[in-house]
């Protein structure tokens, strides 16, 4: 297969993918790096930041996981993975170079179109941190197209947070604004806030409303208060953005597991509008 040509359009297309490296991002939570098997296929598997992969092992399952990659670095795919099942057991117990079957991406992922040339706020929250570390690590590497940024990341505890170090060697960047808090520490080490992630938004100076999309992603519990505060801001409401989690069986919008009402989360999701959830409210 030549460089140039294109993936492929069956929707369910497996591929096969390479576990080029992990390790663990909590006590249980692993990042997991994988590369489809050719690298012409590799190159050729674009997708944009908030889509999601059916990732599988022959005789095992198959199970929806957010890329946590961007695509401004292709090659590769990034998950972090809770263990939680027979599927993630296993896959935990897989080594480097073992294959795993991948098929995707899918869902409609984040408008960047429409959101570049405003400010972006990053609001995550527990494995919410997966799927908008996509959307933050794309904005950084294209930092030219927004405004300014705020990622905002609220944690049960400082071994809670996912990529930790990561975020905060970006403390050290002037072009991002890095506010971190956890609940509790009981590690008496951390230095970053303590609190919930609500009380993150009084620091957020001197942005033009109009002018900023923000998305947000974390336990439904988060979304009720995170929302009050954003509409404080008068953030509008098409340009609060939610990426919500639903149980996926297919990914492309033909089993009717994910569905609520009209709605298939597969594909008309996983990312919507503050507006979309006013008009349905199952969707949290
Ligand atoms: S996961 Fe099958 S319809 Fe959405």
């Amino acid at each position: 297969m030549q460089a140039n040509q294109v993936k492929p359009t069956n929707i369910f297309t497996m591929d096969k993918a390479r576990i080029v490296r992990f390790y663990d991002l909590t006590r249980d939570v692993r990042f997991f790096q994988v590369r489809p098997y050719t690298l012409d296929m590799a190159y050729m598997m674009d997708y944009r930041p908030g889509q999601f992969m059916m990732v599988s092992i022959p005789g095992v399952g198959e199970a929806p996981f957010s890329i946590s990659s961007t695509p401004s670095r292709p090659g590769l795919f990034e998950f972090g993975i809770r263990k939680m099942g027979v599927l993630t057991e296993k896959l935990f117990e897989l080594k480097e170079s073992s294959f795993i079957w991948i098929r995707g991406p899918y869902g409609n992922g984040f408008p960047i179109e429409k959101m570049k040339g405003h400010n972006l706020i990053i609001v995550m929250g527990g494995l919410g941190a997966v799927p908008l570390r996509s959307l933050l690590l794309f904005a950084l590497d294209n930092r030219e197209d927004f405004g300014d940024i705020y990622l905002l990341y609220g944690a049960r505890t400082p071994d809670d947070m996912l990529f930790r170090d990561e975020y905060l060697s970006m403390k050290q960047r002037d072009d991002v604004k890095v506010l971190l808090t956890v609940d509790s520490d009981p590690t008496g080490v951390w230095s970053e806030d303590i609190g919930v992630v609500t009380n993150l938004f009084s620091r957020i100076k001197g942005i033009d409303p109009e002018m900023t999309y923000v998305a947000v992603c974390g336990p439904p519990v988060m979304y009720k208060y995170v929302i009050k505060e954003l509409i404080k801001m008068e953030i509008p409401k098409h340009q609060i953005l939610m990426s919500l989690e639903r149980r996926m069986k297919c990914g492309v919008g033909k089993c009717g597991h994910c569905a609520i009402g009209y709605i298939y989360t597969c594909i008309d999701g996983p990312v919507f509008t503050y507006w979309d959830v006013i008009h349905m409210k199952e969707l949290i």
